[in-house]
């Protein structure tokens, strides 16, 4: 069904989304271009337009008047620029800066290039996507900006040092900028997902952990290193959450009038968060996820039952419920 007797209404919500070849980004365009009141005109963009058909079969053609591919690599200005001179209606409403990737591996094994990768496309990228479009937001005294953030960027999770780091700093943006846009009737809002199936843990940014690299590194670290990889495929299995209910809450923050600084899709690490609060000092915070990660495979003879899940992760959460 084209929809076609549902009129386009006179002023639609524009929203321009990053990172749309896949995931949450591909997922949330095709539900805004979908909806059927036709109130949104979705710029779904990606880096690389070979990789639109995913999303043109999603949409399986019905959505000429909602959506609209365009090029965008976030780390590169030429191409940000060009992609805000194709947004027809002169203005975005509503910015979801999700573009992101991932890097997992002990820190002395993450090379420059990689730890660049991901602070030019998680901290650089969103900087510049933002940038791009603020301007108008304020000149127009409304807009919202969402990120696509995660629990990573609240607390520090081992092995993912540098992908945290590039996480928190966003967290350090959004909630500096959100001071002064409110005056601006600008709100900005970080969605702080939790473990998520998509391709995200298929396209980290590689630190060959599976190659030659590892092999430098002390047997400790070793050891930890792939309990935790252990840890990670129980939590991915037993605590992901769908898309789906994710996007629920980046919907829930695009129709509020005055969505919060932060959205939690899930409450499952609001314990080992919460610690943070409560323990300044960060020694709560450090134990507590220590055994949250590596408790259950502690013991090398344990390892036989950690293809089972995690047991930790299956039956008491973090354990601080
Ligand atoms: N999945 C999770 O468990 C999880 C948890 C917490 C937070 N998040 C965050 O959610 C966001 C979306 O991730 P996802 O789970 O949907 O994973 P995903 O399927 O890997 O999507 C990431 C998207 O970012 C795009 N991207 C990478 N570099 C880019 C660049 N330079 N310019 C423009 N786009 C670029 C990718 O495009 P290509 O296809 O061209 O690479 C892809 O479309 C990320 O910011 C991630 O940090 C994910």
């Amino acid at each position: 069904g084209q929809g076609s007797l549902v009129p386009v209404p006179m002023e639609r919500t524009v929203v321009l989304i990053t990172g749309c070849s896949s995931g949450i980004g591909l997922g949330l365009a095709v539900r805004l271009a979908s909806d059927a009141s036709r109130r949104f005109k979705v710029y779904a963009t990606m880096r690389n337009l070979a990789q639109k058909e995913r999303l043109l079969e999603c949409v399986r053609g019905c959505h000429a008047s909602t959506l609209e591919i365009l090029q965008l690599d976030v780390t590169d200005p030429l191409s940000l620029a060009a992609a805000a001179q194709r947004v027809q209606e002169r203005r975005v409403d509503v910015l979801v800066c999700n573009a992101g990737v991932g890097l997992m591996g002990p820190l002395e094994i993450c090379s420059y290039q990689a730890m660049k990768t991901v602070f030019d496309v998680n901290v650089f990228g969103t900087i510049g996507t933002i940038q791009t479009f603020l301007p108008g937001m304020k000149r127009r005294k409304a807009g919202k900006i969402i990120i696509s953030s995660s629990v990573g960027a609240l607390q520090g999770v081992p092995f993912n040092a540098v992908y945290c780091a590039s996480k928190f700093a966003v967290e350090g943006l959004c909630e500096s900028l959100a001071v002064v846009l409110q005056q601006f009737n600008v709100h900005v809002t970080l969605i702080e997902c939790g473990p998520l199936n998509t391709s995200f843990l298929a396209n980290l940014q590689s630190t060959d952990a599976e190659g030659s690299a590892l092999q430098v590194l002390d047997s400790q670290t070793r050891a930890l290193y792939s309990q935790y990889l252990q840890h990670c495929q129980s939590l991915f299995r037993d605590a992901a959450q769908d898309t789906e209910e994710v996007l629920q809450v980046f919907l829930e923050a695009i129709h509020s009038p005055c969505p919060p600084l932060r959205c939690f899709p899930t409450q499952f690490f609001m314990p080992l968060t919460r610690l943070k609060l409560a323990s300044p000092d960060g020694s709560e915070y450090i134990r507590a996820m220590h055994k949250f990660v590596f408790a259950a495979t502690e013991a090398p003879s344990n390892q036989a039952d950690t293809s089972e899940s995690n047991p930790a992760v299956r039956e008491q959460g973090t354990g601080l419920e």
